[in-house]
């Protein structure tokens, strides 16, 4: 190998595939912070947990990286190329790589257009040729679990697990390298969201894919993430490997976020626990 090309195989190893430095967004010119000074990188096909309060900024974090929220100071990286204020032509050149799954995806499902037509659509804006577009529309829905045909019908066809489904399948058309999954399992019963889970888990293992996966529920960011760091208005406060951040906390904000159930009733949470530590024991390869 040439000393170049070993030069730049050494660089494409070591660049994260995001990074975010020193981040502080404001809504509103003169407004507090929502985030204030968050660093983080995400590897290529890792996935990293985020975890916070209600209102500590997760929600705003991801927002950032998507370029849906302008950034009040600190930097966006993006295989290393800045992406802090990037431009409608630079948001879309980024558009196939970046991609995200939000908590309801009805909303941003349009009711007057098939299935079909919500995933060819990026490949559309990408110039993909359409022989192409339909084939891949295809394969991903197959990925998902949902029948070929499923392209041909519309939004209220589905439930609501279905429509996750969609969801995910929408943005993994484009054969992205980091997906930002905002809340994208909570508002699913519990063996649905085992599904999709293992659904991302397994869509993560041949493709160097990597998440943000932003969430309530410690037992699901457990499930999914190596790493995960901790938000407390709008701050990081604790950061690490997710067996030490669930099983060994240091900062009492984030031991009181461990114990805290995401749902009310304690002995519906002790099976969810319960539900999940054999759904690990089960599939251990789908665990980072
Ligand atoms: N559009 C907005 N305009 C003004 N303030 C906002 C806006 N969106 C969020 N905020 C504020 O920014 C802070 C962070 O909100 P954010 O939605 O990022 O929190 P979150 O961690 O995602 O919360 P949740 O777990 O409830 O989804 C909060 O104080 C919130 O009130
Ligand atoms: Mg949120």
């Amino acid at each position: 190998m040439s000393v170049d090309i070993a030069v730049a195989v050494e660089a494409e190893a070591t660049t994260p595939l995001l990074e975010v430095r020193d981040l502080t967004i404001r809504y509103g010119k003169k407004g507090p912070a929502a985030v204030r000074g968050v660093s983080f990188t995400i590897a290529r096909g890792e996935t990293l947990g985020l975890v916070g309060e209600s209102g500590s900024g997760k929600t705003t974090i991801g927002r950032a990286i998507l370029g849906l929220v302008p950034v009040a100071s600190g930097q966006i990286l993006f295989e290393g190329r800045d992406i802090t204020r990037a431009g409608l032509s630079g948001r879309r050149s980024l558009q196939g790589d970046l991609r995200a799954v939000f908590q309801d995806p009805f909303s941003s499902l349009n009711p007057r257009r098939v299935i079909g037509d919500a995933l060819t659509e990026p490949l559309r804006v990408a110039k993909v040729p359409r022989a192409d577009r339909d084939r891949r529309a295809r394969e991903v829905l197959t990925a998902v679990g949902l029948p070929a045909g499923s392209a041909d019908r519309y939004p209220r066809q589905f439930s609501g697990g279905q429509r996750q489904r969609i969801a995910i399948a929408r943005a993994l058309v484009t054969d992205p390298r980091l997906v930002v999954c905002d809340e994208a399992v909570s508002a699913l019963d519990l063996s649905t969201q085992a599904q999709v889970l293992n659904l991302l888990a397994d869509l993560r293992a041949g493709a160097d894919l990597g998440y943000l996966f932003i969430a309530h529920d410690m037992a699901v960011v457990e499930f999914l993430a190596q790493r995960i760091i901790v938000l407390n208005r709008g701050e990081i406060v604790e950061a690490g490997p997710t067996s030490e951040i669930v099983y060994n906390p240091r900062e009492h904000y984030t031991k009181v976020l461990m114990a805290a159930s995401p749902v009310p009733d304690p002995d519906e949470q002790a099976r969810r626990r319960e539900a999940w530590q054999e759904l690990k024991a089960q599939a251990p390869a789908a665990v980072g």
